[in-house]
């Protein structure tokens, strides 16, 4: 069973999407975590991020894993654990600018199609184009959205607890230029899918979205036809 989960920074896609794999036992991707993953590849190797190639051929390089359980899920870059420097307001601003190049886009698309694919029980992903492009026949596709201020005041405190700092205002700006570049590029761009479960998590707390999530999974085809064998 493939579950997308897509939609802007901030919309609790990843919580939930954790949430659901841990409750139906299946692999949780984060797709996200690769375009930083390929962001902090290049920044390190001092490789130009308007150098499209340069940056595409480097992404094709590189071995990027993610290892471990939902909870605690570990990103690889060359065999090094990046899990905590790839968490930065910088990377997260790379990120969306690498993700802009085709090149990339097309190796990290093939690779998380591979990982999918391989689990045996299935996988929960969760990015910006996985209902659109990369599991376009996905057996449910959710979109989480919520308010910019309410996506800003979420990360903000998420980032208070890690010990960064940083301003709600700073956050907001950033969530806005984010969403703007993932928005507007011309590959790929966050858009709902025609078939997608919308959910506004801006006034709902997790619980309400998680019951939502699952009420919804258990009415797909491949559980309830589980249910009828
Ligand atoms: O979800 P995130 O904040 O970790 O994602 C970082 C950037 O990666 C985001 O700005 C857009 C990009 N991205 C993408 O283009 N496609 C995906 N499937 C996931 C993330």
């Amino acid at each position: 069973m493939i579950i997308a989960i897509d939609g802007p920074s901030g919309a609790g896609k990843s919580t939930l999407g954790k949430m659901l794999a841990k409750h139906l036992g299946l692999l949780y991707l984060d797709t996200g975590a690769m375009y930083r993953a390929v962001a902090l590849s290049a920044i390190r190797k001092g490789i130009e991020l308007g150098e499209a190639d340069l940056v595409a051929k480097n992404a094709r390089d590189a071995e990027i894993e993610l290892k471990g359980e939902v909870d605690s899920l570990q990103v690889f870059l060359d065999g090094e654990n990046v899990s905590d420097d790839i968490r930065t307001l910088e990377i997260a601003q790379a990120a969306s600018v690498v993700s802009t190049i085709s090149d990339v886009r097309r190796t990290m698309v093939d690779l998380q199609r591979k990982l999918g694919e391989q689990s045996p029980k299935g996988c929960v992903l969760e990015g910006r184009d996985i209902g659109s492009v990369v599991f376009p026949k996905a057996d449910i596709k959710f979109f989480l959205t919520a308010k910019p201020e309410a996506r800003a005041r979420r990360r903000f405190e998420e980032d208070t607890a890690k010990g960064r700092v940083s301003t709600y205002e700073q956050t907001l700006t950033e969530i806005n230029e984010r969403d703007e570049r993932d928005v507007t590029r011309v590959d790929s761009p966050l858009t709902i899918a025609e078939d997608a479960v919308v959910i506004d998590t801006s006034e709902l707390d997790l619980s309400e979205v998680f019951e939502q999530m699952l009420t919804k999974v258990s009415e797909s085809k491949p559980l309830a036809e589980a249910r009828t064998k």
